[in-house]
């Protein structure tokens, strides 16, 4: 096994051992990837204030995510198909987050259901909701992470209707994969991940095959998106799913101030300043980029969290300094995931936070809550200003 010293090498290994269409999905923005790519690239666009002489001895990365303790302000990130990247991907992502400390959000269109990592896991877990047409269902699913005990809902708005993204379709992306010549050419080049999805508990997906009735093609996130998302949800919707849900609440997917004031004002205990990894609207801005002008908008009244684009500990520090309370991480995780099961999130979440805890060191800080405005120089024309502002 070569040494692995950072979320690249993780990739690298994850895209050997899994096959390409569950690769292409992770690895995948929409249309022309613009967004997808500005995610990472915006980033190294901030730069860092080295500080010296400065005590920097017991410093630490703990801190705090919606009130619950955390020992680096990440959490894992919903992905759809965990599952199919490692068998019980879902369950093996909570179990190594759990040890590390994290928050881990469990998907809707997870492959191990609710009570799958439930009954596998000691420590709560997040749920992720898409809101479906069918309310009896998406008030049974409620019901379903609640008696999981799950510790917060965390609602997505960005993704009523699926973005394209060409490779899934080429592919022909599905859970279980279908055999086609392409497929089994590919999939026999990838045997230990078959041999172990062989033992998993699932191979579709767990919070839907079995829950709901009279559905034409539960195999594909294409087929379900389009049929089943309720492409009507509104903010009021949204406060009657806050209502139902009775505890913490993450609105994900805002990228404008006007948005973030909306979701401050319903009620929600966070919002994830997201564009869904690039995955959805392409051509919006990168989250890094909208952080900023969020921040000035409601940052005195939500906590603000952000995703899209965290490959590493300085890009984290970079989110926080801007004013984010927390991050979120799904393709960094995912590549640890199938690169090595449950030991390479472990490695993931080990890359990340050395190299926090080291970039925060370097830049004279002791305490993620120290970490300001004064730790970056930020481009003149960073941060987004819509042409009717
Ligand atoms: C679903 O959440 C996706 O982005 O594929």
């Amino acid at each position: 096994m070569p040494v692995i010293t950072n979320i690249e090498d993780l990739k690298r290994i994850y895209e050997r051992r899994v096959p390409r269409m569950f690769y292409d999905y992770a690895e995948s923005g929409s249309w022309t990837e613009q967004t997808f790519r500005d995610n990472t690239h915006d980033f190294e666009k901030i730069r860092l204030r080295q500080r010296v002489a400065v005590d920097m001895a017991g410093r630490s990365t703990a801190s705090q995510m919606i009130g619950q303790d955390v020992a680096m302000p990440v959490a894992l990130a919903p992905v759809g198909l965990t599952g199919m990247q490692h068998a019980d991907g879902e369950i093996k992502a909570a179990r190594a987050a759990a040890e590390f400390g994290v928050p881990f959000t469990l998907s809707t269109m997870s492959i191990n259901s609710i009570e799958d990592v439930a009954g596998a896991t000691t420590q709560p877990f997040w749920f992720q909701l898409y809101t479906m047409k069918d309310e009896d269902y998406v008030g049974r699913l409620i019901q379903r992470a609640k008696d999981a005990k799950c510790s917060a809902l965390v609602i997505t708005l960005d993704l009523q209707i699926l973005g394209q993204r060409h490779k899934d379709l080429k592919n022909g992306l599905s859970a279980p994969p279908k055999l086609t010549p392409k497929t089994i050419a590919n999939l026999m080049t990838k045997w230990a991940w078959g041999i172990e999805m062989l033992g998993a508990k699932r191979r579709n997906f767990g919070n839907i095959v079995g829950h709901v009735d009279g559905i034409s093609d539960a195999s594909s996130l294409g087929a379900w998106t389009a049929e089943q998302f309720d492409p009507s949800l509104d903010w009021g919707k949204i406060e009657k799913l806050i209502a139902l849900w009775d505890g913490k609440v993450i609105l994900k997917g805002i990228l404008d101030a006007e948005d973030a004031k909306m979701a401050a004002n319903v009620g929600a205990d966070a919002i994830v300043v997201s564009n869904h990894g690039g995955r959805q609207l392409d051509g919006a801005l990168s989250s890094i980029q909208m952080l900023p002008a969020i921040m000035d908008a409601v940052g005195d009244q939500i906590e603000v969290h952000l995703d899209s684009g965290i490959r590493s500990g300085q890009d984290i520090l970079k989110a926080l300094a801007l004013g984010a309370k927390g991050t979120m991480i799904g393709r960094a995780f995912v590549y640890g995931l199938g690169a090595m099961g449950q030991a390479g999130v472990t490695k993931a979440l080990e890359v990340l936070h050395r190299e926090l805890d080291t970039t925060m060191a370097l830049c004279g800080e002791k305490s993620v809550a120290d970490l300001g405005r004064h730790n970056l120089l930020i481009p003149e024309d960073f941060g987004g200003r819509w042409m009717d502002q």
